[in-house]
């Protein structure tokens, strides 16, 4: 009896002992986890209004769609300060969560990639053209794992992304 007595303790101290370790590396774990993400219910914040312009009658999606990266402009200057701030905001709400916070795949969802995520601050992204850019957050890459977003942000917010983006510069 004591010899039962004396393994339960044993097994259960270590079951204990791992417990805790486990629950230690997990809450110093610096890329964050999914449970932390805070719950959001539905009408806890307003519903957004359509933004006028949504469904376009003239040009709009399908003439994106169709061209090649190479003919693909931006619709406004890049290094314009207000869109780079907006992108800064677009990249935070659209992109933080794969590509992590500091831009470098290190991301929250980011991790359970295969390829992870790229560093958007590489010297081979950095030096992809914008229209590039545009196609691939767009619609994906063929065979790759980065998203389509092009029913879930709207043209200009795609846009001022990548005017974040290339403003961030390579890393050094
Ligand atoms: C659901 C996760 C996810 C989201 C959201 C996401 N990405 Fe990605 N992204 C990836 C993964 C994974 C890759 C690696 C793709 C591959 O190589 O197949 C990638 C690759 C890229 C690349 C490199 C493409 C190349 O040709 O090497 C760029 C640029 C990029 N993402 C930009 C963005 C931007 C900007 C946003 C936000 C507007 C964004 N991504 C949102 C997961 C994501």
């Amino acid at each position: 009896m004591k010899r039962i007595l004396a393994l339960g303790l044993i097994v259960s101290t270590v079951a204990l002992i791992a417990v805790g370790v486990i629950t230690l590396y997990d809450y110093n774990l610096s890329v964050g986890r999914m449970w932390k993400t805070p719950a959001i219910k539905p009408h806890e914040k307003p519903i957004p209004v359509m933004a006028a312009g949504s469904v376009p009658f003239t040009g709009g999606e399908a003439l994106y769609r169709a061209a090649t990266a190479e003919t693909i402009t931006p619709p406004f200057a890049l290094s314009e300060p207000a869109a780079v701030a907006a992108g800064k905001i677009a990249f935070q709400r659209y992109c933080l969560q794969c590509h992590g916070p500091n831009v470098d795949g290190y991301g929250t969802v980011g991790q359970s990639f295969a390829p992870p995520p790229d560093d958007l601050r590489s010297a081979k992204i950095q030096s992809m053209s914008p229209g590039v850019l545009f196609k691939e957050i767009s619609y994906g890459i063929p065979d790759g794992r980065q998203p389509a977003l092009a029913t879930t942000m709207t043209v200009e917010e795609r846009w001022q992304s990548i005017a974040w983006v290339k403003s961030l510069g390579v890393r050094n």
